[in-house]
């Protein structure tokens, strides 16, 4: 029981990281070549990230952008009524706080990659340039699965 709490606890911080990592690196899209990569914010170049992102002002990019900060935001809440709960809660209860609200991240995850998905996953921009999907993007639907999991795990076991 104790080690099956610990094993959520790392699977939630490590969430929360990739979740980070993700929404900052702007590396949701790369070029087949490799050196150009598109994410949520910028578009870069071998290291420089000057460049501008054809959509910039799209508001399904807004859209993007604030699903990921919510779930970012609501995966460390979860954590934190998590550590809470797993102190003052009596024994017996269910972390229901905590699983719902890693289960509003998994929304904001799900209706923001989605969103990226349908409108810009597949193409680096107008260029000419193939492209393939970078490791935020990638890490971002990982995420989707462990808030999933994690969510249900909350939810189901209670406090020895
Ligand atoms: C990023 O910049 C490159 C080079 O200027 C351009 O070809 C590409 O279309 C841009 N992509 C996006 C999504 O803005």
């Amino acid at each position: 029981m104790l080690v099956l709490l610990a094993g959520i606890f790392v699977v939630h911080i490590a969430t929360v990281i990739m979740l980070f990592v993700s929404t900052i690196a702007n590396v949701w899209v790369v070029s087949d070549t490799g050196i150009a990569s598109v994410g949520l914010w910028k578009n870069c170049t071998d290291g420089n990230c000057d460049g501008t992102l054809l959509y910039a002002n799209e508001d399904a990019l807004k859209a993007v952008q604030a699903f990921m900060i919510l779930s970012i935001i609501f995966s460390v809440i979860s954590l934190v009524v998590f550590v809470f709960q797993l102190f003052t809660m009596e024994k017996g209860n269910r972390f229901f706080l905590s699983g719902a609200t890693m289960l509003v991240c998994w929304l904001c995850i799900m209706v923001g990659v989605s969103i990226y998905t349908h409108h810009y996953a597949d193409g680096y921009g107008t260029s000419y340039l193939k492209s393939h999907h970078g490791y935020s993007f990638i890490l971002t639907w990982i995420c989707f699965c462990f808030s999933f999991i994690i969510g249900i795990l909350y939810l189901v076991l209670r406090k020895k």
